[in-house]
Parts: structure tokens; sequence; C-alpha cells
């Protein structure tokens, strides 16, 4: 155990505090382990060759009160675990107790089919998740929060005045973490989450309601949900309403989209395969039907995976007549992911 002779004799420096953050907000975020600044952990480590460095290392991320209400998988605690067992053992001859305390409670749970992820907003609070371990399941892309999903998220957060008192439709929100983060962020009047698959829908509200806010059907019967900001947690002028939209892009009428009053539509990762393209470009373009009285403005988040793919939709894009323009790329600060991978936003013209 460690004493508080180690305690008081440890200060850490700034660069430790940084080293510390980080891995809590990968951790949380359930980042890649390959990500990890694995080898700066072991430089300062072999630096300091103090325990407390580690220990806090690991009451910031297995031990994190987040981590214990809000689990990742059992298999990524476990490996997480191991690797920095393996950064002590490296250089220290004693084993360090409380790293096989935690590895043994670890190796105690069962595995489930879902984990959680939790991301820290600027304000300090923290938004948790509900995904899928498996990338595709239940036949949808839509249980896990992709890379574009983080990106619009970040970008969000830096124009968080397009969004206030607006009303808002999110297409294939999937879980939900772009309008969690906006509604967090930003003041929208309404923000509107809308997906076509039945366990996506669920899903998401689900995660809407873990991160506080509470369910009121009256108000709109006609949507699968309608949650409003927890009264007392927020001043009166930043609630919004949010609702959660049974929206195929193949059926949904100009009707029901005018009924919504849509100041603004956003999506991230909905340009992913040529078969969806024709559906999505539809409902883009029913966006800007004669019943809504205002031009609206889309932002759509894309990871280019396929070149090909992305310029299909965008050939489609002007085929109908509908005009599109690169947004300039945000500080990516924020949110954690793979910098290598392309992502862009557009804003299309409706
Ligand atoms: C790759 S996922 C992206 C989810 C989320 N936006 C993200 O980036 O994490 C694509 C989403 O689009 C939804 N989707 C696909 N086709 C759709 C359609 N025809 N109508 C409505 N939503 C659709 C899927 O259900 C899924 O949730």
């Amino acid at each position: 155990m460690v004493t508080s002779r180690y305690r008081a004799a440890f200060r850490m420096d700034s660069q430790s505090q940084n080293l510390v953050s980080t891995f809590q907000s990968l951790f949380l975020a359930g980042q890649h382990l390959n990500f990890f600044p694995w080898m700066e952990l072991e430089e300062q480590w072999k630096k300091s060759l103090d325990h407390l460095l580690l220990l806090d290392i690991l009451k910031r991320t297995v031990r994190h009160p987040l981590c214990t209400k809000y689990p990742p998988s059992v298999k990524y605690m476990r490996i997480f675990l191991l690797e920095l067992i393996k950064k002590h053992e490296s250089t220290a001859t004693e084993p360090l107790d409380e790293l096989y305390e935690a590895l043994g409670k670890v190796l105690n749970m069962e595995e489930s089919t879902q984990w959680h992820k939790s991301y820290f907003l600027p304000s300090g609070e923290s938004i948790t998740l509900l995904e899928s371990l498996a990338i595709i399941s239940m036949g949808t892309t839509g249980l896990v929060t992709w890379k574009a999903a983080l990106y619009l998220s970040e970008w969000a957060m830096e124009v968080s005045d397009l969004f206030n008192n607006r009303t808002v439709l999110e297409l294939g929100s999937g879980i939900g973490l772009t309008g969690l983060v906006i509604c967090k962020t930003a003041h929208p009047k309404k923000y509107i989450f809308s997906d076509c698959h039945e366990e996506v829908l669920q899903q998401l509200t689900r995660n809407i309601k873990l991160n506080g806010f509470h369910v009121d059907n009256r108000s709109n019967p006609q949507s699968i949900e309608n949650l409003t900001m927890p009264e007392g947690d927020l001043p009166d002028e930043r609630s919004s309403e949010i609702i959660i939209k049974e929206f195929d892009w193949e059926k949904v009428t100009e009707e029901q989209l005018s009924e919504l009053k849509i100041d603004i539509a956003i999506a991230a990762d909905v340009v992913y395969d040529p078969k969806i393209i024709p559906s999505l470009i539809s409902v883009l373009k029913r966006l800007n039907c004669k019943e809504n009285e205002k031009s609206l403005d889309v932002y759509l988040a894309s990871t280019i995976r396929n070149i090909e793919t992305y310029n299909v939709f965008l050939t489609e894009l002007e085929k109908v007549g509908l005009e599109w323009e690169v947004v300039p790329d945000h500080k990516r600060s924020f949110f954690f992911y793979d910098e290598q991978s392309n992502v862009e936003i557009i804003k299309v013209h409706t």
C-alpha cells in the first residue's frame, strides 16, 4: 500500500497532470488503447518512479465514479489494466497491489454486448452513452457513435450560437451524441432527434434519459418521445424541447417536415452506402418544399471512406439543384479521434 509519506513527497508537475487528464478522457470515451500516450507514461514513470502517478491514473480511469456507474467493456478494462501493470513492472521490483486488486475485480465481471462511453464537455459536465460493442448489430450501423458525430459535435460547440433559439432537426441521429452535445452546450428552442431504426430509437431514448432529460409524452403524442430539460437543472431561458421522431427518409412527407418548422438540419455519417444516397437526397430536397416557408441550411458531416461514393452524393445534390460548400475545418481540440480520418462538413443550401 502507498503510505502518506509517498503522498506528501509526490507533487505532480503539469506534464504529469496533463498526462493523467489525457488518460482519463481517452479511457472514459472508450478510445482505442493504441491512441493512449503509453510512451509518455513510461518516460514519466521512469523519471519519477513514483507509484502515485500510476495510482492517479487508476483513480481517474477504472476507479473513476463514472466508470463505476457506467462501465466500459470488461475486455477493455482488462487490457488497459494489464498494460498499466506492464508499464509498472518494466521498472519496479515490487508489484503494485492496487493495480492487481482492480484487475481482480474486473476479471470477476461479466462481459455484455454493450458498453458505456463518457465525454466531458468544456463546462465539466459529462455525457454518457450506452452503445453496442459491435460496429454493426441488429442490422444497423446506428448503435455506435461514429467519428463524424464526434467531429460534428466539436464543430457545433464552436458555433453554438447557430443553434440558439432555433428548431434543429437531426437526421439519422443514431444513439444521440451530437444532439446531446448541442442540447448541453447551446440553447436550441427545439431539438428533434430522428432515425428510422426501431432499436436505434429505443437506445437513443435511453441515452437521452441517462443524460438527465425526462419524458413528457403529452405535449406531442405523434412523436415517439417528447422530452424536456429537467426543471431546476438549468435556468428557464435554456430549456429546450427535445423530440424523438421515427423518420424514414423514404417515407417522410413534405407535410410532416413542414409541420416541424425547422430552422436548421444536421446529420453525421449518413453518406456511407450508395444504396441510401437517393433517399437521403430526396429528404434534403423535401426539406426545401413549398410549404416550408423559409429556406434552411443543412450541415452534413461525413467520414470520406470511399471518395467515389462521396462524389456520387455531391453530384446528385447538384443534379437536384442543391448547392453546397465545404465548411472550414474547426479547431480539433476537444474530443479524441483518429486525426488521420478524412472527415468533412458540408453546408447544403436548400
Ligand atoms: C452510420 S450511422 C450514424 C449514426 C450517428 N449519426 C453517428 O454518426 O454516430 C447512420 C444512421 O442513419 C440511419 N439511417 C439510415 N438510413 C436511414 C433512413 N432511410 N431514414 C432514416 N435514418 C436512416 C441509421 O439508422 C443510422 O442510425
